[in-house]
Formats: C-alpha cells, sequence, structure tokens
C-alpha cells in the first residue's frame, strides 16, 4: 500500500483489523503527535459513528472505513467548505452517484454510497484539529435498507485504488479550500441536491423550499415557497419529489 500512496495524507498510517471506531483510534494518535495527514483504516468497526448521532453499519472487509488527521489553520467559518470538498473527493473518486448536502454521496437510485464525518477538536475559537473519518460502501455486506454499494455500480473498483485515489482527491482539495470558488464549482458539478425541492431538518426547525445554490462559505441557500431566502449552514436534507 505504501508506494501507492504519494502525498501527505496516508504517509503515516495505521491499519487495524477491527476497531470500534477509527475516529477515536486517530483522536488518540492525534493527542499523542501524529503528524498532518495520518490516516487510521480499520476493516471492520463495531463503534461506527455517523453525523447527528448515527451509526455507521461497518461490516468486516465491505468498505472503507478510515479518518484523516488535518491541522488546519483555518477560522471555525471555512469548516462546512471544508466538508463540501471532502464530497467532491468522494464523487470524483466513485465516479458515479451524486452529492446530497453537505457531503452524502448518493448513488443513482438515492440510496446512500458514502458520507464524512468532522469531528472538531476545538480550544476556544481555535481549531486544535480535525478528524475528517470517511465511510465508503464498496462490497455487498448486509447493510441498512438506506444505503447501496458501490460495487453495483462499478464492479472494476478495488477497495486499494479506491483508497489512494480518495486520498489523493482530499489532499487536493484541501490544498486548495482558500478557493471558495474552485470547491463550489466542483460541488455544483455533482450536486444532487442544487434545483430540487428539499426539506431541512435544521437545529432551528424545519425548512422546506427549492435548493438554490450553495455559498462560499457551503451554506446551502434554499428558496421558500413566498419568495424569500433562506441559508442553511447545518441540517439534515430530505431531497423530496421534484
Ligand atoms: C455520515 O454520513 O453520517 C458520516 C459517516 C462517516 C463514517 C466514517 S467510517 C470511518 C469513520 N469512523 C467512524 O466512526 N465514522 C467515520
Amino acid at each position: 500500500l505504501q508506494p501507492l500512496l504519494q502525498g501527505r495524507f496516508g504517509r503515516a498510517y495505521r491499519y487495524l483489523g477491527r476497531t470500534t471506531s477509527t475516529q477515536d483510534e486517530l483522536r488518540a494518535w492525534a493527542e499523542a503527535g501524529a503528524p498532518e495527514g495520518a490516516v487510521v483504516l480499520a476493516e471492520q468497526q463495531t463503534g461506527g459513528r455517523g453525523r447527528r448521532g448515527r451509526r455507521w453499519v461497518s461490516p468486516p472487509g465491505a468498505g472503507l472505513y478510515f479518518s484523516v488527521l488535518l491541522r488546519p489553520r483555518l477560522p471555525l467559518t471555512d469548516l462546512l467548505r471544508l466538508s463540501l470538498a471532502a464530497g467532491v473527493a468522494l464523487a470524483e473518486t466513485a465516479e458515479v452517484g451524486g452529492l446530497k448536502w453537505p457531503n452524502d454521496l448518493l448513488a443513482p437510485d438515492g440510496r446512500k454510497l458514502a458520507g464524512v464525518l468532522v469531528e472538531a477538536d476545538l480550544r476556544g475559537e481555535e481549531v486544535r484539529y480535525l478528524l475528517l473519518g470517511i465511510g465508503l460502501n464498496v462490497h455487498e455486506a448486509p447493510l441498512p435498507p438506506e444505503a447501496a454499494c458501490l460495487e453495483t455500480y462499478r464492479p472494476d473498483l478495488r477497495r486499494v485504488d479506491l483508497l489512494a485515489r480518495l486520498l489523493a482527491r482530499l489532499e487536493h482539495w484541501y490544498d486548495r479550500l482558500a478557493d471558495a470558488g474552485a470547491v463550489l464549482d466542483a460541488w455544483r458539478r455533482f450536486s444532487y441536491t442544487l434545483g430540487r425541492p428539499v426539506r431541512i431538518e435544521t437545529p432551528a426547525g424545519p425548512v422546506e423550499g427549492l435548493a438554490e445554490d450553495v455559498e462560499p462559505s457551503g451554506a446551502l441557500r434554499v428558496r421558500l415557497p413566498d419568495g424569500t431566502r433562506r441559508t442553511v449552514s447545518a441540517g439534515d436534507v430530505a431531497l423530496l419529489q421534484p
């Protein structure tokens, strides 16, 4: 594996047969001084986490489950754009499907192929480090009904190649985060969200309307039925029937 990984991401890595969550393993390693780009990869997670307190079902050998350590000098307001950029890297790697805001990779039938979890270690307003966790379903396995696996669409892709490509694309976008225009354009290209009616469960309550565009911060702009606009920077999107 090592010779495949030419960049900063994955130069230091740990490969585990089984763990509760690669996020926790990487956090411990980060506290012990792991370098930026360090990766923890597991064949199986017994306590895989998704966004919003959900589980990420991680059967042995069926997916890519890994976390990358980032030590960015970014204002907190740029974190959402980083999470969009991670979605772009996923879509470029899988070469199938599209993105549900902010960064779920959906199969053409709308089931979920992959997701991104960003956990931040903060000291006040300052980001000490970030744990960027990625789960990508690759092979057929017992998964929840709303999940799909990449093998169905791309039986030619192998996990090891996917990992190398995904790390390279993540690094590419990480290095270009300041170029908001480039990140947004790439995200728009892979969007399954824009131009569609959506319902978003935000911390402040549900928002329903037409997903119009993404803002430089990464926030989603929604046009409400009364013509006013709302900008949403956190929440769970449901794509409604057009
Ligand atoms: C989501 O869409 O809800 C995010 C899913 C993120 C899952 C990955 S798998 C590797 C890393 N370790 C975890 O416990 N979660 C992330």
